[in-house]
């Protein structure tokens, strides 16, 4: 009889519970119920308190096409991992307590970037663990995609295209800000599905006046509204070329709730012309996954699966080039898969009239 503990950390997505459903569903069939899964709430939490649930297979029914997670999640700071928390608390021992209280075979770990970097931790710490690459971002370093990127993709992408029909009834400049502190996946994608016309992204810090220009060419060809994709992380040259706390003392001092809201006003100041700022936040992380979502992370599930039965511990299960890899954990933590603003995509995005701003 396998025992394996499951949970998922950090940020929601869609496609945890199709993945978590992918993972069991295998597990079941494969070793004919032999196998025990145990559920931790709410991510590493559950791990630390000895929070968990025995599932049942019939607990895996019904949640293919569920956004949110079955299990709960919560963000627990990698880098507060080693701090002790209160009355002294060590988060690491009482993970690995739990785990060996439990007799369990294998950790089951759904999550980013950070979770990735824990759940490499409890790999080193001697704990065997198969981890599967969830975030919107798709900034996980080791796959080329990650569940959730699609679907909320495809929020971001609707939501550009329901302000072209307003932006072009009132002939305004529209920003819509998409999710992505650190990287610019989101915003590419979204941008070009959704016909943006600017697109801003962290990678590609921008200058204010190419932007400006930008617009003025478009009023100049006689389109009456202009559309940008701005990243929640996208920076300005002038910024970037800042020092970390000199940066943390601007933004705190910024009469601006986010970076859109800045480059609004200077757009709006510069051309005289009405600007709004539309921030579909977290819609983007939430309800059905699409359809390929739930293709890849029944894929990825059903994968990360394999290597448990396999007894193959320590990697994440990746997806490149079409086809499921394991990728070792020591590889995956601690990197992030950034937009190269020398890719091909960026480029002919370029081709295709879209500024950057750069
Ligand atoms: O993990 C993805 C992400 O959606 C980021 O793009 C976003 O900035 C962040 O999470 C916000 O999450 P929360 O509000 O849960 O901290």
């Amino acid at each position: 009889m396998k025992r394996i503990g499951m949970l998922t950390s950090g940020g929601d997505c869609q496609a945890l519970n199709a993945t978590m459903r992918g993972v069991a569903k295998t597990l079941y069939n494969v070793l004919d119920g032999d196998v025990q899964i145990f559920g931790f709430e709410e991510g590493y939490r559950g791990l630390m308190y000895n929070d968990y649930v025995l599932m049942k297979p019939s607990d895996f029914s019904g949640i293919l096409t569920v956004g949110g997670t079955i299990l709960g999640s919560s963000r627990q700071p990698f880098k507060l991992m080693r701090i002790p928390g209160e009355n002294g608390f060590n988060k690491v021992e009482a993970m690995k307590t739990t785990y060996r209280n439990l007799k369990l075979d294998c950790l089951v770990i759904l999550g980013g970037n950070g979770t990735q970097k824990t759940a490499n931790l409890l790999s080193e710490e001697g704990l065997n663990v198969v981890s599967l690459p969830k975030t919107i971002d798709n900034d996980i370093y080791g796959t080329d995609m990650t569940f959730g990127f699609q679907s909320a993709v495809d929020i971001a992408t609707s939501a550009i295209d329901c302000i072209h029909t307003t932006a072009s009834s009132h002939g305004r400049v529209f920003i819509v800000e998409l999710m992505g502190h650190k990287v610019g996946w989101m915003t590419l994608h979204a941008g070009i599905a959704g016909g943006a016309d600017i697109i801003l992204i962290p990678e590609i810090p921008y200058d204010i006046n190419h932007v400006i220009s930008a617009v003025k060419k478009r009023n100049k060809a006689g389109k009456r509204f202009s559309i940008l994709a701005v990243a929640e992380g996208a920076i300005s040259k002038e910024d970037a070329a800042l020092s970390k706390k000199d940066l943390a003392k601007k933004r705190a001092a910024s009469p601006f709730p986010t970076v859109s809201y800045e480059i609004g006003k200077k757009i709006g100041d510069a051309l005289g012309q009405e600007v709004r700022v539309v921030v579909p936040g977290h819609t983007q992380r939430g309800g059905a996954p699409d359809s390929y979502d739930r293709v890849i992370s029944s894929r990825l599930g059903a994968a990360a699966a394999r290597l448990i039965i396999e007894e193959k511990y320590g990697y994440m299960v990746g997806f490149n080039n079409n086809s499921i890899v394991p990728v070792p954990l020591k590889e995956v933590a601690g990197k992030l898969k950034y937009v190269d603003p020398q890719s091909e995509i960026v480029q002919q995005a370029k081709d295709l009239g879209i500024s950057f701003g750069d």
